[in-house]
């Protein structure tokens, strides 16, 4: 084993439209180690949810063609059956969704589904797993958890719904979890309480965090590595102080607002969220055919940029942890 909690290789994701294939995640590559935070930010529509949702296998396979291989803890989750990836779930990785309502069930109360949760993969007495359950509603900073542990979803409200979903998640220590926008909805003291929370999973159990967000001061505050996603592609990843200190790819520079001829300047030098970068992602089903990034680049050169897609390679030659761009301009990165 190779040490990593999580290891994506060339993973691909192929949707079916009505417009046709849609090619959504091309080729992604990446791991996560014990106790390591890889943020994955992108403008939307540039494949997030969709490259996390194939891991958990959670695309219909009636839409969805995934390829690649996806090493959790030893077992491809790609090619695992079902029955397994059920199993696997919980202990193995927990997600909080962007949606927390696509993870609750409206029907059941959330003591129920939170206590089933922890006896699922687990020896523990009802009780026991119900004072569990309570004591993880606190830790969230649900007010009054025993009270919340006998309403419905639709009971609570958009952010308690969240923070339920996230004590879930957490019910487990799962060994990965993936936090899709996980706090993006709650104020900023309960995502600060949530955050040092994962933070204290990664401590005691090494949990690989995989989190997903628009908020550059989250990931600049929680990170080790950064990955940036474009068109369904990695096109940049690397330590949290490289990626954003030092982008490479045009792209990042763009989301930082490190470019100033691509997005709006940062205001007093606060970041706070990804710039806007003018101009629209290319749709998935029409994929330029050479760097993803082409028809929006204000560096971009002719042929080569237009028509060869520019592999992923690490750039510089410094110690430590790999910084990669996939571009063919990063000598002109500032
Ligand atoms: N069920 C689906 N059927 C068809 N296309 C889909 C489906 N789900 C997602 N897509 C398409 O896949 C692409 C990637 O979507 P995805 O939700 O992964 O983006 P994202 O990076 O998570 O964006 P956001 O930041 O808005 O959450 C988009 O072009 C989207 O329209
Ligand atoms: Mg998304």
């Amino acid at each position: 084993m190779s040490g990593q909690v999580l290891e994506v290789e060339d993973l691909r994701v192929r949707l079916r439209t009505p417009r046709g294939p849609a090619d959504v995640v091309n080729g992604l590559s990446y791991t996560v180690g014990p106790g390591e935070t890889v943020a994955v930010v992108g403008e939307s529509g540039s494949g997030k949810s969709v490259s996390v949702l194939a891991l958990l296998g959670l695309l219909p396979a009636r839409v969805a063609t995934v390829t690649g291989r996806a090493v959790l803890q030893g077992e491809d989750l790609l090619t695992m059956k079902p029955e397994r990836l059920r199993q696997v779930r919980g202990p193995g990785a927990g997600m909080v969704f962007q949606d927390p309502m696509t993870s609750l069930n409206p029907v059941l109360t959330v003591g129920r589904q939170l206590v089933e949760g922890i006896r699922a993969h687990g020896d523990v007495s009802k009780a026991a797993a119900r004072r569990r359950a309570a004591d993880l509603l606190g830790e969230v900073g649900l007010p009054d958890p025993e009270r919340a542990l006998d309403r419905y979803p639709h009971e609570l409200s958009g952010g308690m719904r969240q923070r339920v979903v996230i004590a879930i998640a957490l019910s487990n220590s799962p060994a990965l979890l993936i936090a899709d926008e996980a706090t993006t909805a709650l104020d900023v003291t309960v995502q600060a309480q949530i955050i040092d929370l994962i933070e204290g999973l990664q401590a005691d159990r090494g949990t690989g965090v995989i989190w997903i967000t628009h908020d550059l001061g989250v990931v600049a505050g929680i990170a080790d590595r950064v990955l940036v996603m474009y068109g369904g592609r990695c096109v940049e990843d690397g330590t949290v102080d490289d990626v954003l200190e030092r982008p490479a790819h045009p792209y990042t520079r763009g989301l930082l607002g490190a470019l100033p001829d691509l997005a709006q300047p940062a205001v007093d030098g606060v970041v706070p969220d990804l710039a806007t970068v003018p101009g629209t992602p290319p749709a998935p089903t029409d994929l330029p055919e050479g760097c993803v990034f082409w028809p929006r680049c204000p560096v971009r050169g002719d042929a080569r940029c237009e028509h060869e897609q520019p592999p992923l390679v690490q750039i510089g030659s410094g110690p430590g942890l790999p910084h990669r761009a996939a571009t063919w301009c990063t000598e002109e990165a500032p």
